[in-house]
């Protein structure tokens, strides 16, 4: 069932009426800049036609005590905001872990001085979780809009995506950059877009005419939450220390150009010294891909994507050998531009630009070779870019 349906029965079927309202925030899947948003960087990511919905109405009675059914999982939790900072459920428990990211939104909301009012709700992703397109920030996102619903507040779009990330750093524990909470918030139909994630400035970038975006799920899931991205990330931050000595003033492994890198990389020591330099190329990198993109020249910007798919595997470390094996395929068929693992990586999906005429030839001879070699049914799948979260008018 298409969770829009799905979130519009189960809120009937649990709270004995329609939804007042019903909103949704999209995944993302990001074409270029990867694990560099969190030093900084640049980041191309775009919005996608899968997303997470939810279904909710405000309370009848003053009662402060919110109730969320994750439809997904059959599942149900109710909280109040005094529990909210200890992450405990009205009834004392602990609160389960798929509620910390929309608790944790609420929680950093109000610490913002933008009280989430309490609220019934039933919501489901149509983004796989754990596959690299960001159900996490989809459902945090998701929940933003709720609340902002609810309330006499409005927070302009990079704004909550702001606080998504916060929820996420400080609430539920992962480390991550602004990348997918802004993706999911300011995404615009049919466009790339290109994030300073610095000044936090930001633009769109077409989507060439004759190219498809297409998603190759390797049906690996991974847990973010395992502490492997966080250490990543701590390898930057070790990196930037070690590196300021020698060069005064820098603020972030942006500030680094690779002749720079290349003078002092034997200060670091040798894991830090592959994950800072995949930071340092990969910003580098898509300082040379942007104007390629905007000239329309897509094979040489799918060399570039090529390039990156092999630094996160030899230098950042963070694929296995399914992406690989999906990535050399793709790379191998007539029409690929370019393909690489998406998002954090240790599971999930790629990305590849294929040339719209081939693409659907692309994806049945992807899924093919990739299940011949690993045995594994892959989810391939053509995507459109989409607008950011938002409330849906039609609810039928
Ligand atoms: C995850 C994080 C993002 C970003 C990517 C890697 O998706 O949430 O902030 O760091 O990994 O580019």
């Amino acid at each position: 069932m298409h969770p829009k349906d799905l979130v519009t029965q189960t809120f009937r079927q649990r709270f004995g009426k329609d939804p007042a309202y019903l909103a949704l925030a999209p995944g993302r899947v990001n074409i270029l800049g990867e694990h560099v948003d969190y030093n900084d960087g640049f980041v191309m990511p775009a919005a996608i036609d899968r997303a997470t919905y939810i279904a909710f109405s405000p309370l009848d009675d003053n009662s402060e005590r919110s109730t969320l059914v994750a439809a997904n999982f059959a599942e149900e939790v109710s909280f109040t905001p005094q529990g909210i900072p200890t992450k405990t459920a009205a009834d004392g428990s602990p609160l389960p872990e798929w509620a910390c990211y929309p608790a944790g939104v609420a929680w950093a909301l109000t610490e913002a001085g933008h009280p989430a009012p309490a609220l019934n709700a039933a919501f489901a992703s149509g983004v796989p979780r754990g596959s690299g397109l960001s159900s996490s920030a989809s459902v945090e996102m998701a929940f933003a809009i709720a609340w902002q619903t609810l309330s006499d507040w409005e927070l302009p779009p990079m704004q909550r995506a702001l606080l998504g990330q916060k929820a996420e750093n400080q609430y539920v524990g992962v480390n991550c950059g602004i990348m997918d909470q802004f993706a999911s918030a300011c995404g615009v139909a049919d466009k790339f877009l290109l994030l300073d994630c610095r000044s936090l400035e930001w633009q769109t970038l077409p989507v060439p005419e004759d190219v498809a975006i297409v998603i190759a799920d390797t049906s690996v899931r991974r847990k973010l939450t395992d502490g492997t991205y966080n250490q990543r990330r701590q390898a930057c931050e070790d990196a930037l220390k070690i590196l300021s000595v020698h060069l005064p003033g820098i603020k972030a492994l942006r500030d680094v150009s690779l002749d720079d890198f290349n003078q002092f990389s034997d200060q670091l020591p040798g894991l830090v010294e592959k994950r800072a330099r995949h930071v340092v190329e990969e910003i580098e990198r898509s300082r040379r891909a942007i104007p390629l993109l905007e000239q329309g020249n897509i094979r040489a910007f799918g060399q570039i994507m090529n390039e990156c798919h092999a630094s996160l595997r030899d230098l950042y470390e963070v694929s296995i050998p399914e992406l690989n094996t999906m990535v050399e395929i793709a790379q191998s068929l007539p029409g690929c531009f370019g393909a690489r693992l998406t998002g954090a990586g240790f599971g999930g999906c790629t990305v590849n630009l294929v040339e719209k005429t081939a693409a659907q030839a692309f994806a049945a001879d992807l899924a093919r070779q990739y299940e011949a070699k690993t045995g594994l049914k892959p989810e391939i799948y053509i995507c459109r870019a989409s607008d950011g979260a938002r409330l849906v008018q039609d609810k039928s």
